[in-house]
């Protein structure tokens, strides 16, 4: 269970801005749209919210923490503990298999140099949902373009992340995997965990609780 709070919210790169002021609240076990044009800032409010990058100016508080004033390294640790990024482009280890792919952010939690058995089983009950079970000990270079996505999103979410993070999660999925992620997405929203993305999906915006537009003024209700 995850609450964000954005305050204010502006970013620029040099001279140029990309959004400002942009505010929103979202409430614990809460699906959040963001729709708006190519170009206006989706990915760049997303990775902030995840983390991998900073604002220029405004408030963001993660739960208990204000974000803004934490460095590279903590806001790893953040992430690590909390956040779940699913992207449409997943970097794997191409000499890795599925499976050691899927475990590469367990190996950061791992107690006694082991993976706990609970994790096992979790990776093998989301490779069943994912229908990637069968593929979990392949090299990722023997896998097609859709199997690489899904093994992407299980390693995103393997933690069990309070916060997922998902930048047009479906932009280039199939209408099969496109409904496993969405049935996903409702079962972990079921569980307390606070979902943000962005999508031009009518569908995915229709399964959300609130639908934002952003647009360079900030965000605002569809
Ligand atoms: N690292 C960067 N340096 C400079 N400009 C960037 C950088 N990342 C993104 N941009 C610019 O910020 C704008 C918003 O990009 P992006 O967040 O990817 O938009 P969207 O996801 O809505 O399509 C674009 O004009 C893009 O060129
Ligand atoms: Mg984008």
């Amino acid at each position: 269970m995850s609450k964000i709070m954005l305050n204010n919210l502006s970013k620029s790169y040099k001279n140029k801005a990309i959004f400002h002021n942009v505010n929103v609240m979202v409430e614990p076990g809460n699906m959040i749209a963001i729709k708006g044009k190519s170009g206006v800032g989706k990915s760049t409010l997303l990775n902030i919210i995840a983390g991998l990058e900073t604002a220029t100016s405004g408030s963001y508080r993660l739960d208990d923490m204000d974000m803004e004033k934490k460095n590279l390294n903590q806001l790893a640790k953040v992430r690590g503990d909390r956040i779940g990024y699913i992207s449409q482009f997943s970097p794997m280890i191409a000499k890795l298999t599925a499976y050691e792919n899927i475990c590469i952010p367990l190996i950061f939690k791992k107690k006694n140099g082991k993976l706990e058995v609970a994790n096992m089983k979790k990776i093998v009950e989301l490779s069943k949902l994912f229908q990637v079970h069968h593929l979990l000990n392949e090299k990722i270079k023997k896998l097609s373009g859709g199997e690489i996505q899904r093994v992407g999103i299980i390693r995103s979410i393997i933690s069990n992340p309070a916060l997922i993070v998902a930048d047009e999660p479906t932009g280039s999925l199939d209408d099969e995997t496109t409904s496993i992620i969405l049935n996903f997405f409702q079962e972990a929203k079921s569980n307390g965990t606070t979902i943000i993305l962005a999508t031009h999906s009518q569908l995915v915006a229709d399964q959300s609780d609130v639908v934002y537009n952003l647009t360079s003024g900030g965000l605002h209700l569809e």
